[in-house]
């Protein structure tokens, strides 16, 4: 056996890949991390905060520290840098909900090789359901994901110093986008067209912002309802664009022009792959997401989303990388 010989220990961590799901979600729904973070640093005073087994407790930490989130200094238990900065609760850019969010998708996900046959959802449809309670569970856990993106978008579109300027967020989810940009603009004003048992979320977490008197909402299906005609400055659809296909996202974004103003800002935010689909590798395996929950969705390239945007009347689009898995387009 030469070194460069391939060896079967990456592929057996392939195969065994929902352990790691499992063990940082149930962390996470014991609050492990906070723990860790709040001082506990054995496994019997780890179990006796989280009221639950010290056995278990134990082989959580195993697993994690085989996974590189928790390190083990003479004798005692800590989180590492990247697990106090996002699976500690209350963090703003937490990720424990997400995490506990996943826990459920294992089973969901046995499906595959069926979905994979039949080009599509089998059973349980998550997008093209009105209404449908799925959305209230994931999107307060993604809430923290765009944090930093509409930051970014608000530093490139000036939005801070833009005075008076009225936004529309289509598919808002938690409201995220407004609650940001209206904190940072104090004349701004958003509208969130969403489902209603959605917008009622994104009411309450626009309000726990201190913004709530600029925000207001709409409910129903963005494919039927009208978005109104030269009426705002800047509209978001962020998340959205994977779960349409190519004739739903060329309708939408041509509604999105007719209720811009002239010269007003399309900012699209989405996991986009480059034209050859040979990166990068998080939108290119959330495709498998969009194939199990939706008829018509995937991540689409840089080229699909240029030529949609410039067939719905759109005629300067550009591109902005951000930290986190998820890209910009800015088209006006
Ligand atoms: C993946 S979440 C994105 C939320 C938010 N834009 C963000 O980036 O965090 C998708 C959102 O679109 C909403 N949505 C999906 N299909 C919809 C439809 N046909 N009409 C209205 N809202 C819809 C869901 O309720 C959910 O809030």
């Amino acid at each position: 056996m030469t070194d460069s010989q391939p060896t079967p220990e990456r592929i057996m961590q392939l195969i065994n890949g929902y352990w790691t799901t499992a063990i940082v979600g149930a962390a996470a729904k014991h609050s492990l991390f906070t723990h860790l973070d709040a001082g506990a640093d054995t496994a019997g005073r780890l179990a006796e905060r989280a009221d639950i087994s010290e056995r278990g407790t134990q082989t959580l930490l195993d697993g994690l520290v085989s996974l590189g989130l928790v390190e083990l200094r003479d004798g005692g238990y800590r989180n590492t840098p990247e697990a106090s900065a996002f699976l500690v609760e209350g963090r703003p850019a937490g990720l424990t909900s997400f995490a506990t969010l996943k826990l459920p998708q294992m089973c969901v996900m046995a499906d595959l090789p069926d979905v994979v046959e039949a080009g599509g959802p089998v059973t349980d449809p998550a997008v093209e359901v009105a209404d449908n309670p799925h959305w209230a569970e994931v999107v307060p856990a993604i809430a923290a994901q765009s944090v930093p993106v509409a930051k970014i978008a608000a530093e490139t579109l000036r939005l801070a110093e833009a005075g008076d300027v009225s936004i529309l967020d289509v598919g808002g989810g938690s409201g995220i986008y407004s609650a940001i940009w209206l904190g940072l603009n104090p004349t701004a004003r958003a509208t969130q067209l969403d489902w209603g048992p959605v917008n009622t979320i994104a009411r309450r977490l626009v309000a726990e912002h201190g913004v709530a008197d600029r925000f207001s909402c709409v409910d129903g299906d963005f494919h039927t309802t009208d978005f109104g005609t030269d009426t705002y400055d800047v509209a978001v659809y962020s998340h959205i664009a994977h779960q349409e296909g190519p004739e739903d996202n060329i309708e939408l974004f041509s509604k999105l022009r007719s209720a811009l103003k002239p010269g007003g800002t399309l900012v699209v935010c989405d996991y986009v792959v480059e034209n050859d689909r040979s990166g990068p590798p998080f939108p290119l395996i959330f495709a498998t997401e969009m194939l199990m929950k939706s008829k018509q969705g995937s991540t689409w390239r840089r080229a699909d989303y240029r030529s949609w945007l410039t067939k719905a009347g759109f005629d300067d689009v550009s591109f902005q990388s951000t930290p986190a898995p998820a890209t910009l387009i800015f088209a006006r």
